[in-house]
């Protein structure tokens, strides 16, 4: 049996500006809520062109990427960090493929989305990228250390 807390790990995800216009911060945090995800670090912000830039550094070649940038820092963002077994991987597939028309449906973006260029939600693909992306958008003080007061073997 594999008890909770045995592949602890956090992700950052970030609801994007189309998320936030459209209404669908609430219904985003709920599925991750309901998931049984911890949520460890939260804020409304305004991303600046540096942040998106090194946020996005990977795609800095691609055709898409000033779109990208222009995009993120158009509107509020919501900045997340969330805490869980697995949580990196499990997060990625409650956001489904990069293409809402072929995101299954269920999903984030397989529910709510159309346009690759507006897919609602950001996720880390990777641990390693989680730590990177977390260090970015969060100082150490604005996470918060807690559990859930359940029972440890109830997840
Ligand atoms: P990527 O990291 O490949 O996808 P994901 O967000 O699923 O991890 O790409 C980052 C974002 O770049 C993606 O969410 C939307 C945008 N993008 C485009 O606008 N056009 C594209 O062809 C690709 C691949 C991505």
């Amino acid at each position: 049996v594999k008890l909770a807390g045995s592949n602890l790990e956090r992700t950052f995800l970030a609801v994007k500006p189309d998320g936030v216009q459209r209404g669908l911060v609430g219904e985003i945090i709920r599925r991750y809520e309901a998931k049984g995800f911890t949520l460890v670090g939260l804020k409304l912000m305004q991303v600046s062109r540096e942040l998106a830039e090194q946020h996005y550094d990977v795609h800095k070649e691609r055709p898409f990427f000033s779109g990208l940038v222009d995009f993120i820092t158009s509107g509020a963002v919501v900045a997340m960090v969330w805490e869980g077994d697995g949580v990196v991987a499990s997060a990625r597939k409650i956001i489904g493929a990069t293409n809402p028309l072929t995101s299954e449906p269920g999903t984030i973006r397989g529910d709510y989305g159309v346009s690759i260029g507006r897919n609602l939600i950001h996720g880390s693909d990777a641990p390693e990228t989680a730590q990177r992306e977390i260090s970015l958008w969060f100082k150490d003080e604005e996470l918060v250390n807690w559990q859930p007061s359940v029972i440890s073997w109830l997840y």
